[in-house]
């Protein structure tokens, strides 16, 4: 009974493996081919022989976000995007500037946990849990603090201080996805119906069609 309990516990403990980040390397690398014509989970893998150093070399992250914005921060990504050499390998990094105030307003990942440090400047941070609990967790970071936003979870950034805030943050997927709560609900193309907002914020219909209009 206990040894199937156990093989129970680790047929779990590796499914969850599986299911907690990107799916590891079968190779040394697979730089991504993104002309690539076959459709699958990722990139195809451009050919080994071709590979050369700058496919696994971005620069730019010294270069402050332009913050002139509704939200006031910018988030510069580095994925399987701008860097093919990081396809399979489950990991990748941003930078967020923040002007004075400025916010990263709530969103999630549906592809990643995030660990974020404070470069300059100081940083309010929070996430929610799931339900039926939904509490809050923050914190207010200086520079050199770290933070982790567990994969799935709604979180944000406030610049609380009065200058720039600069942070780094490397996420647990080669495409982390991001999902701005605001604009996925209020802003989807085209709009979700505005009596099922309505219902759910418990808003005024006038109150919804200005936030549709707004997003
Ligand atoms: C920053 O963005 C604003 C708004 O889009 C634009 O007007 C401004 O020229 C940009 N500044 C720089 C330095 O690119």
């Amino acid at each position: 009974m206990a040894s199937r309990l156990c093989l129970f516990g680790l047929l779990m403990l590796s499914i969850s493996l599986v299911l907690a980040s990107d799916q590891s390397p079968l190779q040394d690398f697979c730089v991504a081919d993104t002309k690539g014509q076959v459709s699958l989970n990722g990139f195809t893998c451009k050919d080994p022989k071709l590979v050369e150093a700058n496919d696994f070399f971005f620069s730019g992250l010294h270069l402050a976000g332009n913050t002139s914005n509704a939200v006031g921060s910018r988030v510069t990504p580095v994925t399987v995007t701008q860097l093919p050499g990081l396809n399979t390998l489950g990991i990748s990094i941003v930078r967020i500037d923040y002007a004075p105030w400025g916010i990263n307003p709530p969103h999630t990942h549906p592809r990643a946990t995030e660990i974020l440090t404070v470069i300059d400047g100081s940083l309010e941070v929070g996430f929610v849990t799931s339900n039926p609990e939904n509490r809050l967790i923050t914190k207010v970071l200086q520079k050199g603090d770290v933070f982790v936003f567990p994969v799935g979870l709604i979180h944000f950034q406030r610049n609380g201080g009065y200058g720039n805030t600069v942070a780094i943050a490397a996420l647990s997927s080669q495409n982390p996805g991001v999902i701005t709560i605001a604009n996925a609900l209020f802003g989807s193309k085209p709009d979700i119906a505005g009596d099922i907002l309505v219902k759910a914020f418990q808003l005024d219909k006038n109150v919804v069609t200005y936030l549709q209009s707004k997003f």
